[in-house]
């Protein structure tokens, strides 16, 4: 279990909210999904899929993301850099050459760091990792090119593929049809050169906390240096309904080999405590002058599966519009709209 200390210096008073729900903080936040049409093939196209992770502060973590869709004819997959379908699929109609993947639904996935360098491709090969674009906008694409066969050769033949679906990892996002835009301008290494994608369509993938989950994965306790209550996370506060599954801090279960690692379907290994959350925020107020307050924050970790190696928290408050001093951790403040009250953000990277 790991520990996390953030101390602030602001102004007066507290009042906090943990941004959940849909984000009015970032109410423009989407990943982009663009297909450049590179060049056309006797039998298709080859492209280049990039992502752009556009939300300020939500970055995708290990085990990273998966882009699904459904090809509108009988496309196949011939081959593919920077990534990799998970399933091959039936081929059974291919002699000689057999295609990367066959199938109508194809599942794709970015390949591991350190892949041959023959493998790899501009931007690919992070195991799926992406920045936020608040943290880190060029840690915050990802790419891969895919040679696309069956297709159509044309840009009037071609047939946009549908159904975009976007993990990251676990579910949350929600993917617009794929639409044809303005091609892609590229500059030549020299600067000196235009040139242009054949073609272009763009898919814009957003998150919502309601389609990730039907509740909170984290809760926020509350104390202060003049009174010894704590205000502790309210009961069952991320749900009760895995109380069973859940576990004890000191149980030998936890010395099994494999008991940390992560699950595919992102299936947590809770702690057990009252409030059944993931994460736990506590918020300590230290001090409260007149001209200025200084509090403490505490994350704590409760799923013995995620190491949580790149996080952001996010905080909403009246007064961070002046926080003076953040000790430990890098923060930036986010303000999109002047309407609502200032906040701020916290970015970390630690090393364990
Ligand atoms: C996606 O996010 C970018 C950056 O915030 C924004 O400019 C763009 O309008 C968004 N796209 C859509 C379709 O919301
Ligand atoms: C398409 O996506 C790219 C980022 O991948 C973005 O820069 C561009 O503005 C998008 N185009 C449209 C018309 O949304
Ligand atoms: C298709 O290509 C023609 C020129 O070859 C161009 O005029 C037209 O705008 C293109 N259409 C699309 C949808 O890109
Ligand atoms: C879109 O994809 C989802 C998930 O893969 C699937 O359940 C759904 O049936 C698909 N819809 C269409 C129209 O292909
Ligand atoms: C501490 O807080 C509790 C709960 O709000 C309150 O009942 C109690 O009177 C407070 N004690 C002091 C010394 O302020
Ligand atoms: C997290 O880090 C600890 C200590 O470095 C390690 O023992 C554990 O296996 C890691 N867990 C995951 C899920 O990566
Ligand atoms: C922020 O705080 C500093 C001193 O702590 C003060 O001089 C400054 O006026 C404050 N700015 C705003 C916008 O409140």
């Amino acid at each position: 279990m790991r520990t996390y200390l953030i101390t602030l210096v602001g102004l007066l008073f507290v009042l906090f909210s943990y941004a959940a729900a849909y984000d009015p903080l970032d109410p423009n936040g989407n990943i982009t999904i663009k297909w450049d049409v590179m060049s056309w093939t006797p039998d298709g196209y080859v492209a280049v899929v990039t992502m752009n992770n556009f939300q300020m502060y939500r970055h995708i973590m290990s085990p990273g993301w998966t882009l699904g869709w459904t090809w509108a004819k009988k496309e196949v997959i011939w081959t593919m850099i920077g990534a990799q379908a998970t399933e091959q699929g039936d081929c059974s109609k291919f002699k000689g050459n057999i295609p990367h993947c066959c199938k109508k639904t194809p599942t794709v996935v970015d390949m591991l760091p350190g892949v041959p360098y023959n493998q790899q491709f501009t931007n690919c090969c992070k195991g799926g990792v992406l920045a936020s674009w608040g943290q880190d906008p060029q840690s915050s694409v990802s790419a891969f090119q895919v040679s696309v066969g069956q297709a159509g050769t044309t840009n009037k033949t071609v047939k946009l593929p549908k159904n975009f679906t976007l993990l990251g990892p676990g579910p949350g996002y929600t993917c617009s049809p794929a639409k044809i835009v303005p091609p892609t301008k590229f500059f030549t290494a020299d600067l000196r050169r235009k040139t242009q994608a054949l073609m272009t369509w763009n898919v814009t993938c957003t998150y919502s906390q309601f389609v990730a989950q039907k509740h909170p994965k984290c809760c926020v306790s509350l104390s202060t240096f003049y009174n010894e209550t704590i205000t502790s996370c309210p009961s069952c506060a991320c749900g009760c309904e895995n109380k069973h599954k859940c576990i004890k801090s000191d149980s030998k279960l936890l010395s099994m080999v494999g008991v940390n690692t992560p699950r595919k379907d992102n299936a947590p290994l809770l702690q057990c405590t009252q409030h059944m959350c993931p994460v736990r925020i506590h918020w300590h107020v230290k001090l409260n002058y007149k001209e200025y307050w200084r509090v403490k924050i505490t994350l704590t970790n409760f799923n013995y599966r995620v190491n949580y190696t790149q996080w952001t928290l996010v905080a909403q408050h009246p007064n961070l519009n002046n926080v003076t001093q953040v000790f430990s951790f890098d923060y930036k403040p986010l303000v999109p709209y002047q309407s609502i009250s200032k906040f701020f953000e916290i970015l970390h990277q630690y090393k364990s």
